[in-house]
This record gives structure tokens, C-alpha cells and sequence, in this order.
């Protein structure tokens, strides 16, 4: 697709929040590639002014800018972070923060509403994507056959996590789920009561893998802390251990899925499923074990099983190969890439 046929032209201010982070900076990386300008939101300068160097350092100056926004849940956060925008990707969101859904559910869905209602009001944005997650649809079931479409939803794990006790690692991933269904519930709810200006899409990534952009900066960020981990045979992070199989995706992949969602126009009100293929644990040993031969890794983890769910995931590799890939990278060829930073 030519560039004069994207919803907003190469040249226009895109709004990512949380642009520091792990997917969100791939995000910047590709939209400042496909010329577009960037204003990159972060919870503290400090921790994401390595952004800055870094894309001016890649772009050239006055491509990129970034403002603080210390917390996305406070009224108005991204009301100056629109300013003349085109496009706004919603992508920050404390993961894993937190054991009680008192706290953590109205925080993410009020950052979500303060993101749509600032887009809102700045009638140049024509699109805003939000990241979900694959949890807003399902968390993962291993050994059982089941489908996963945009209808599906993951209520039953959001009434879990309002059970209390508010403590120990289930609860703070049911809470993290609860926040990212109950958000991005409400972001169609709002979008569909208050018929804003531009076209909202969802993406619901699953596990993500692939290179860390700027290792200095970021080190082992998000999920690519889980191979790091295996990588340490999981010591001081045993939790880790206990996350079950599920789908892994390439993150360049998934930004690839936010880009096509702000930029093509035949992407509308779309649940876009950035799940590449199914891993478990030991896979990803197999691969340690052939890429670095000479490192020592724990044995193979017995009775892990497999994720044996079936995702639409077509719509979304489509979009992907759109940008000239072949489709969903491998999962070898994303642990390779991850890993560099630090084997
Ligand atoms: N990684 C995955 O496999 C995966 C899978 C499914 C969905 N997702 C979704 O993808 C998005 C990005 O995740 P990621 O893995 O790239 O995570 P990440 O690297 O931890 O990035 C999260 C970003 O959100 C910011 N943030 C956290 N709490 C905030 C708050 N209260 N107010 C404002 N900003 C806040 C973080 O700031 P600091 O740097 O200051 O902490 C960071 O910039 C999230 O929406 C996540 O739910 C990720």
C-alpha cells in the first residue's frame, strides 16, 4: 500500500505512551522508520530518557520528543501529550504491579478512558490503537482444545481475581488480567456511547520475544525477563518457572500489528491477535541448548504440556505480511534475538 493511502501521512505526530517500554519502543522504532513523528509518553524521565538519545542518535533531531506523564490514571494525564497529534497508541500499563483489583482495575481503566477522551478532544486524531492483551480474551489452558475469536472474553478469570485474598503470584496475574479485560471492555463501551472522531483497534498480544532495542536502557525488559530467567535455570525467580505454555509472538511482529492498525484504513474496530505459535519451556531450552552449545541449562521441565488452543490469529499475520515478511517470525529466530543482550 502506498503512503498516500494510510489514514494519517508519513510527516504526522503519532502519541505513544509508555514509549520506553518493551513493545512500545519497537513501536516508536517503526513509525519514526516509516517517517512519521513520535511523542513518547513515560512514567519518569530518568527511567526512559535513554529513548531520546537513542532515536535521535537513529533519526536525526526533532523526530522524536518525549514528555513525562508520572501516571496514566490521574484526570487529564495525556491531555497535553495530544496536542496536535494524528494518531494515539495507548501501550502503558503497570504490568504486574499489583495484588488488589480495588486498585489496580479502576487505575488502568481510567488511564484507557483518559487516553480516548484526550484523543477525543484533539479532532486531528483519526486513529487510536490500544493495546490489550491475549489475556483480555483468555489466559492459557494447557491440554485443552478451545477456540479464541474477538467475541471471546476472559470473565471468568476476572471475577477470580476480585476474590480475596490479595496475595501470592496467581492473584497478581488475575488482577493483571482484570485490568486488561475490564479496559479494553470499556474502551469499545466508550467508543461505541460517545462516537468519537477516530476508528479505535485492539491488539491482544500473547508472550513476546525478540531483541531488546537498547539493552543499556532497558536491559532484560517485560517478558523477555522470562528467557532470561530460564537462561539462569530460574534462580531467585522459581515463579517464573510456573508460567504456563501458551503462544509466544515476535515483538517487531506485534509492533508491526499496531502500526498497520493505525495506518490501514481497511483495519476498523478490529481485536487483532499478535499470537504467533504455541510454546512450552522446554522448546525454548532446545533452542538455548543448539544456539549456544557450550552453555550449560537446566534439564527439560517434566509434564509441562502444550497450549492447544485455537486463535484467529490469520488477520493479524496478514497484516504483518504486509510489511514484507514471509509471516509470523519463529520462535527460534526470536530467542536468538533476545538473548544477544546478554549471552
Ligand atoms: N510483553 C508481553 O508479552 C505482553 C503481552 C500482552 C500484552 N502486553 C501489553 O503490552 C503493553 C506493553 O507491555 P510491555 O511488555 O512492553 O511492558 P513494559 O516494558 O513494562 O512497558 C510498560 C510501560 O508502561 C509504563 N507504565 C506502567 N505503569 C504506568 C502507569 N501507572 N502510568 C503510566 N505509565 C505506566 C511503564 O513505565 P516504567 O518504565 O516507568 O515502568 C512502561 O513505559 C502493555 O499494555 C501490556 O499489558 C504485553
Amino acid at each position: 500500500m502506498s503512503p498516500s493511502d494510510f489514514t494519517i501521512p508519513p510527516g504526522s505526530l503519532v502519541v505513544v505512551t509508555g514509549a520506553n517500554g518493551f513493545i512500545a519502543s519497537h513501536v516508536v522504532d517503526q513509525l519514526l522508520q516509516a517517517g512519521f513523528r513520535v511523542r513518547g509518553t513515560v512514567r519518569s524521565t530518568k527511567r526512559g530518557g535513554w529513548t531520546v538519545d537513542y532515536f535521535n542518535g537513529k533519526y536525526g533531531d526533532g523526530k522524536f520528543e518525549l514528555i513525562e506523564v508520572p501516571e496514566m490514571g490521574d484526570p487529564g494525564a495525556f491531555d497535553e501529550a495530544v496536542k496536535g497529534a494524528a494518531g494515539y497508541i495507548q501501550m502503558a500499563t503497570p504490568v504486574m504491579e499489583s495484588y488488589d483489583p480495588n486498585v489496580a482495575v479502576p487505575n488502568v481503566v481510567n488511564g484507557v478512558l483518559n487516553g480516548l477522551k484526550a484523543a477525543a478532544s484533539e479532532p486531528s486524531i483519526k486513529r487510536f490503537v490500544m493495546t490489550s492483551s491475549s489475556t483480555a480474551a483468555v489466559s492459557p489452558q494447557p491440554n485443552k482444545e478451545f477456540s479464541v475469536t474477538p467475541e471471546t472474553w476472559n470473565d471468568e478469570v476476572v471475577k477470580q481475581a476480585w476474590i480475596p485474598p490479595y496475595k501470592g503470584v496467581q492473584k497478581r496475574l488475575d488482577v493483571y488480567t482484570a485490568t486488561k479485560t475490564e479496559s479494553e471492555k470499556a474502551a469499545w463501551k466508550w467508543v461505541k456511547e460517545n462516537k468519537p472522531n477516530f476508528v479505535l483497534n485492539a491488539v491482544l498480544p500473547n508472550a513476546n520475544m525478540g531483541t531488546v532495542l537498547d539493552v543499556k536502557g532497558q536491559g532484560a525488559p517485560s517478558t523477555v525477563g522470562w528467557i532470561k530467567a530460564l537462561w539462569n535455570g530460574f534462580e531467585g525467580s522459581e515463579d517464573l518457572k510456573e508460567n504456563p505454555p501458551q503462544y509466544f509472538v515476535n515483538v517487531q511482529d506485534t509492533a508491526r500489528v499496531h502500526v498497520a492498525a493505525l495506518l490501514y484504513p481497511d483495519v476498523n474496530n478490529e481485536r487483532l491477535f499478535a499470537w504467533a505459535y504455541p510454546y512450552n519451556w522446554n522448546d525454548i531450552l532446545a533452542i538455548l541448548r543448539k544456539l549456544y552449545p557450550n552453555q550449560k541449562f537446566i534439564e527439560d521441565i517434566p509434564d509441562l504440556g502444550r497450549d492447544l488452543s485455537k486463535v484467529t490469529n490469520d488477520r493479524a499475520e496478514e497484516l504483518v505480511k504486509r510489511f514484507g515478511r514471509p509471516g509470523w517470525t519463529s520462535l527460534e529466530d526470536s530467542i536468538r534475538d533476545a538473548t544477544v543482550g546478554w549471552a
